[in-house]
């Protein structure tokens, strides 16, 4: 079953991010057996890299959160994890993954997040769960979609915490 989430400003796009960190943090075991990938879809402007940035927020990163337009990867090596922020939206071909050796930071130990997943095709390794955000006006939208076993206990976590969020507020 999709998640659909209504997000009326880049505060709560933020707090989708840091609801994501929490559920990743929860699952740290499996994260560190078989690692985890997550496809961040919509359009330029859709806020994708300002979830990252409330994620990242979440798990300690306090200097700045660059954007992975220019330099398609940025790394960040936490203390319980390492995170890879990818922006494809510049490749010109899904090749362009496999010659940059971007395959190798996947697995145990690694959380995978890709702006733009569609540009690096079948190079890319699939979704445990995958984002997708839609401009409306005012505001976005985002529905999650879970498809493996890992990413439905994301999902499930990620619920939950935002329900407590919004209890709290
Ligand atoms: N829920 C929201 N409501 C309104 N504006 C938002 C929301 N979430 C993010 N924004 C705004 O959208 C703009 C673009 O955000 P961001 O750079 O994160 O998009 P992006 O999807 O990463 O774009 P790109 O494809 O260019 O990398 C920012 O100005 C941000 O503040
Ligand atoms: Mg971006």
């Amino acid at each position: 079953m999709p998640l659909d989430i209504m997000l009326p400003d880049e505060t709560a796009t933020a707090a989708l991010g840091a609801a994501l960190a929490r559920a990743l943090l929860a699952l740290l075991g499996v994260v560190m057996e078989t690692g985890f990938v997550v496809h961040l879809e919509g359009n330029l402007g859709a806020g994708k890299t300002t979830l990252v940035r409330g994620l990242l927020r979440e798990l300690g990163v306090t200097g700045a959160v660059k954007s992975p337009s220019y330099t398609l990867l940025e790394p960040y090596e936490l203390s319980s994890l390492h995170l890879y922020h990818f922006d494809f939206y510049r490749f010109k071909h899904p090749q362009e993954f496999a010659d940059a050796g971007f395959g190798e930071v996947f697995g145990p130990g690694a959380v995978c997040v890709a702006e733009w997943p569609d540009k690096a095709g079948e190079f890319l390794p699939a979704a445990d769960l995958c984002i997708s955000l839609q401009v409306l006006d005012p505001g976005r939208h985002a529905t999650l979609v879970a498809f493996t076993e890992n990413g439905t206990a994301c999902r499930e976590r990620m619920e939950i915490f935002l329900r407590e969020a919004r209890a709290g507020a």
